[in-house]
């Protein structure tokens, strides 16, 4: 009831009265009193009006199937399980994976308590500041492909970025989302598969986007970036959680269809790495070079200062 209360208000855009929501609901009026207050709990801006009812004036930013909207016929999205509090989402997106949830769930959450990051790192997000969500796939590729997946994941966040807020982001290999010369977001992939078949793979992405320098760690300050950092101004982060989830089925498709030489060009033009002086720390070992571009494979391709070319599948790279 209550999401039919909002739904009308929202179709509205003015005001509706009281004896008209509960005629066309079948509820008695103080039944959608009781709905309107529990929906300014929620964070709903209702105004009311003794003549002419009640009207929907402000939206709260919840990552919540009701305001994080999915065009008709998209797949990426169109499942979404939201929690307030949760370990990570990776975590309950491979549960759900294992269970056979369809292909583009996402899994948000308002807070994670243990937030993972690349390589064993924790990731900060303890608080409903930033844009944490997983999207569970369900690829037609061999495993040595999913590669291809992360790279095209962060071409939809920058663009995502780019058509909801129009400002341009960057990409550090592999992953990185950058802003200014500080860590946005991060994208962390994780696979289940057999010898020649992907059972599922789950994208894992953190960005910062209402953070204020005192929300992040110490040891964070001079690294992170936040949209409001950068802007001055707070975010929708479900309008921008809307916005990625769109062009993530953009790209999704690019890749069904084989186009991707034109992810690998657009991750090239997003890219700070290629170009510049790169310092690769592997566990074997540690080399500067300069990056050249992104294959298609994934992997860095690398000129050593003696002239050879190295392909880096993974490690850190310093720009
Ligand atoms: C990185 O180290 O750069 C990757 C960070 C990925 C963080 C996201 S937040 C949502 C999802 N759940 C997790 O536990 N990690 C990813």
């Amino acid at each position: 009831m209550k999401k039919l209360i909002l739904h009308t208000l929202k179709e509205k855009q003015g005001y509706v009265s009281g004896e008209e929501l509960s005629n066309s609901l079948g509820v008695s009026r103080t039944a959608v009193w009781k709905h309107i207050n529990e929906l300014r709990k929620e964070g709903y801006i209702i105004e009311s009006s003794s003549k002419k009812g009640y009207r929907l004036t402000g939206l709260p930013d919840i990552l919540d199937g009701r305001e994080v909207s999915v065009p008709d016929g998209q797949q990426i999205g169109r499942e979404l399980v939201h929690f307030a509090d949760i370990d990570s989402t990776n975590n309950y997106a491979k549960k759900i994976g294992n269970d056979g949830c369809p292909h583009g769930t996402v899994v948000t959450a308002e807070r994670q308590t243990l937030g993972r990051g690349r390589v064993g790192r924790l990731w900060q997000s303890d608080n409903s500041r930033g844009l944490w969500f997983s999207i569970v796939l369900r690829p037609d590729l061999e495993p040595e492909k999913v590669q291809i997946i992360t790279l095209a994941a962060s071409v939809a966040v920058v663009e995502g970025i780019i058509e909801v807020l129009d400002i341009n982001c960057g990409i550090k290999w592999p992953n990185d989302i950058i802003l200014g010369s500080c860590k946005l977001g991060g994208i962390l992939t994780e696979l289940s598969a057999e010898p020649g078949h992907v059972n599922y793979v789950v994208v894992g992405i953190g960005l910062n986007i209402n953070q204020d320098s005192g929300d992040f760690d110490q040891e964070l300050q001079d690294k992170a970036a936040s949209l409001k950092l950068f802007t001055g101004k707070t975010h929708s982060r479900a309008k921008i959680l809307s916005g990625i989830l769109k062009s993530f089925e953009k790209i999704y498709t690019m890749l069904l269809a084989g186009e991707t030489r034109q992810i690998i060009d657009k991750w090239n033009k997003y890219s700070v790495t290629v170009g510049k002086e790169v310092r690769i720390i592997s566990r074997e070992v540690e080399y500067i070079g300069t990056a050249q571009s992104v294959a298609l494979d994934g992997k860095l391709v690398v000129k050593c200062k003696d002239g050879t070319l190295r392909e880096v599948s993974s490690g850190e790279v310093q720009v």
